[in-house]
């Protein structure tokens, strides 16, 4: 039978079992005995198999001699208990078949051994091949998997926001313009000097920062909800933690309050975290053993611990009297920056932080005014090593004080009426979050670089692949 090499090595298909295994060439070795033991990965699992190749295979010394990293083939023999270390099973082979090679093996740029990140950059189609993209790869898809089953066993449901849309939901004018290419398939408008992506739709388009506005539409209908798909923004900000294009999942919940959000924010990340430590121990322990000693102890600490809430202004005399010295200046009213939320969660706390309430005039504009007026329900959840994680709010439900928002930020009302139509047909407090989900991926598995927790990463000058 065909198997993955996960099954292969899972104890569940019996010894001495045929079994096909099929997948790429990591290592190979011959011993003087007229062997060869050939290392066999299909990122079914962390663990490659290992093949054992006699000299009496037929294609022995014009192929099997041969393979070299990244060479494919389809492997045939059967199953048996191994005497390796770091591996139960192993299998005798008895068929190899090539089914690609390696055009040079000299350059060939996965080699088994370790290669910096900046130059797996380079080569983002080939670094799935590697133990570190193949352990991160898992991790995110484990992750992406336990999201749906938190929010489904919750009782949320995932609602499909647009892409393309006309609205800038963070008010930040970090936007993507839509254009199209083909003027013949224009519905709208005249040839020459006319801009394809307004023609089309028959006003101007974006590419989506945020799908929270239209997802806040059906919290009001249907209580809890959540998006989890792409999201675009042009910030010309070349960091270790911000992307062009990433991930977002936003959970929206009517009847919902700040208090509510932190806590829900809170249960939902230790889910995360747990479930991979239950689902992906084999690639934990590996970046645990390659890239931070301390990721599996880190998660779990994160389980284990309360989160710390913290309000603005106090955060503020905080770090004032923290007798640190900040790149940035810390004064009631400004932002706060990456080095004052790390400081905040890893110097002072040692644990993630709950931020809330933050001065109304640097937050965006659908965010509920506190009863002080110069607050809203704002909260971001800051982790150690990081900083900001999860940015979210209870959101201004009153037409009245939303309209004055709107007016005080220079926003069209024309462009928001059926955001408006919420408070006035049947309008509740409602609030939510956005879970970066690269961010998320960079805390689990210690990457201190966002453009690796994502497959082809888009960062302003690049987008090759
Ligand atoms: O704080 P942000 O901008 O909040 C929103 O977009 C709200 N609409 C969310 C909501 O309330 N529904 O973004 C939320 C999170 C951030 O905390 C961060 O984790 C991530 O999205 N994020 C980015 N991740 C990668 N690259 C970027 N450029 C990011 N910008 C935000
Ligand atoms: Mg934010």
């Amino acid at each position: 039978t065909i198997t993955s090499v996960q099954e292969a090595l899972s104890g569940r298909i019996p010894a001495g079992s045929q079994v096909t295994v099929r997948g790429w060439v990591r290592t190979r070795r011959d011993s003087k005995a007229g062997l060869s033991f050939v290392n066999l990965s299909d990122g079914s699992g962390f663990h490659p198999i290992q093949l054992v190749a006699p000299a009496a295979l037929p294609n022995y010394d014009s192929e099997v001699r041969h393979l070299t990293a990244g060479c494919a083939i389809v492997a045939t023999g059967t199953l048996v208990a191994s005497q390796g270390q770091g591996q139960a099973f192993e299998i005798q082979a008895e068929a190899v078949e090539v089914s690609g090679w390696v055009d040079d093996p000299e350059t060939y740029p996965i080699q088994p051994k370790a290669h910096s990140m900046e130059f797996l950059r380079e080569v983002a189609h080939l670094r799935p091949r590697t133990n570190l993209f193949g352990a991160v790869t898992r991790i995110r898809h484990c992750l992406a998997q336990a999201v749906h089953r938190y929010f489904h066993e919750q009782g949320f449901v995932w609602v499909n926001t647009p892409i393309i849309t006309t609205s800038d939901a963070e008010g930040a004018g970090q936007l993507f313009r839509v254009s199209t290419l083909d003027l013949a398939n224009l519905p709208y408008g005249e040839e020459g000097g006319v801009d394809f992506g307004r023609d089309f739709f028959g006003k101007e388009t974006f590419l989506t920062v945020s799908g929270q506005l239209n997802v806040e539409a059906y919290a009001l209908a249907l209580s809890k909800v959540y998006t989890f798909g792409p999201t675009f923004r042009a910030e010309n900000s070349n960091t270790a933690r911000h992307l062009a294009e990433f991930w977002m999942i936003e959970p929206e919940v009517a009847f919902a309050d700040l208090d509510a959000l932190a806590g829900l924010s809170e249960q939902f990340l230790k889910y995360l975290f747990a479930a991979v430590l239950a689902e992906r121990a084999d690639d934990m322990a590996f970046i645990a053993e390659r890239v931070e000693k301390s990721a599996v102890s880190r998660l779990e600490a994160f389980i284990a611990a309360p989160f710390e809430r913290i309000d603005y202004t106090d955060a503020i005399a905080l770090l004032q009297k923290s007798g640190q010295k900040f790149e940035y200046p810390v004064e009631w009213g400004l932002d706060l920056q990456t080095e004052h939320e790390r400081w905040l969660s890893e110097q002072h706390v040692g644990r993630p932080v709950v931020v809330t309430n933050y001065p109304e005039q640097i937050k965006a504009f659908y965010m509920r005014i506190n009863d002080d007026g110069r607050t809203v329900a704002a909260m971001d959840v800051l982790a150690p090593g990081i900083g900001e994680i999860i940015g979210g709010s209870q959101r201004e439900e009153r037409l009245d004080l939303l309209d004055a928002r709107m007016a005080q930020f220079g926003i069209e009302r024309e462009h928001y009426e059926w955001y408006r139509d919420l408070r006035r047909y049947g309008t509740v407090p409602h609030g939510g979050f956005g879970l970066g989900f690269e961010r998320l991926v960079c805390y689990v598995c210690g990457l201190s670089n966002i453009r690796d927790a994502i497959p082809y990463p888009r960062t302003p000058g690049h987008a090759t692949f």
